[in-house]
């Protein structure tokens, strides 16, 4: 209940700039109009707030202890990188790496390699061996707009699409409402082939961060029922929900979320 009056607000705030009257007028005539105009003016305003994203105050508010420290099972980062392991060594997925940034970013990833190192039973002083192969197979990055029907340009992938896709905290936080989140998740499932599969971790009950220092960032508060139902709107069959629930340490002052998603789900 309570994500759906805060997904009500956000689109409530969509729509301040334009006048409200005007609005519940067309609202009677048309609502699906009104409700996609709705969408692309919270869209466009999302895109002007990310202007101000500051991608190194966020890493320092999110990926540093408490919500990163390798020593606790119960610190978000851990618990986000265990769900990726499992995902990525069980059934058929085997073979595959996450991916991390390397050298000359403006954190220090070393204890994220090592600990990754440590999941899969190799000795944490693989991590230079480990570090290195990664910034062998990223060959590159490239740009994406979950908001686009065709999110990234024609010839980024093969035609065949992806067996994997990784989203992690993007759909709810730049989606203005659930209408959106759920356009987005359908728009990045062209990327995966069929019977490939869609790793998702999201927050919950999340209705802003902030991605630098003074810079507010409206999110979609989502709960466990909504994010099922998007998938399986989209075309995809859930294999495997997880959800961690914040300790009172980890609310740092840079949220407000209460819990984090990690889905697993085969494109149908
Ligand atoms: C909450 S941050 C998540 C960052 C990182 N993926 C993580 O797990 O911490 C949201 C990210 O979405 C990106 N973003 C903003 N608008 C986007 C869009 N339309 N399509 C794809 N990504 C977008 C921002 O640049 C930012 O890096």
């Amino acid at each position: 209940m309570r994500a759906k009056e805060g997904a009500q607000q956000r689109t409530n705030r969509g729509v301040v700039g334009d006048s409200r009257e005007a609005g519940s007028s067309v609202l009677k005539k048309g609502q699906t109009s009104l409700k996609h105009n709705m969408g692309e003016a919270g869209v466009a305003a999302m895109a002007v707030t990310y202007q101000k994203f500051d991608p190194a105050a966020y890493l320092q508010y999110n990926y540093i202890p408490p919500r990163a420290d390798f020593e606790r099972k119960d610190s978000i980062v851990p618990w986000k990188l265990a769900c990726l392991h499992r995902a990525f060594t069980e059934g058929q997925q085997t073979g595959a790496e996450a991916v991390a940034e390397g050298e000359g970013g403006s954190l220090d990833w070393t204890p994220y390699i090592q600990y990754v190192c440590k999941l899969e039973g190799r000795s944490p002083s693989a991590w230079k061996e480990k570090a290195a192969r990664l910034r062998e197979v990223v060959s590159d990055v490239l740009p994406i707009d979950v908001h686009r029907a065709e999110p990234m340009a024609p010839d980024a992938l093969p035609s065949e699409g992806a067996d994997c896709l990784v989203s992690c905290f993007c759909l709810e936080s730049v989606s203005p409402d659930l209408d959106t989140f759920t356009k987005a998740l359908g728009h990045i499932s062209k990327l995966l082939r069929p019977g490939g599969h869609l790793l998702l971790i999201g927050a919950l009950q999340e209705s802003y961060y902030f991605g630098g220092p003074g810079v507010k960032i409206p999110v979609v508060p989502l709960n466990e029922a909504q994010v099922c139902a998007s998938l399986q709107e989209q075309g995809f069959s859930l294999i495997r929900l997880e959800v961690y629930t914040l300790n009172q340490d980890m609310k740092v002052g840079v949220d407000d979320v209460c819990g984090v998603f990690f889905v697993k789900a085969k494109k149908n």
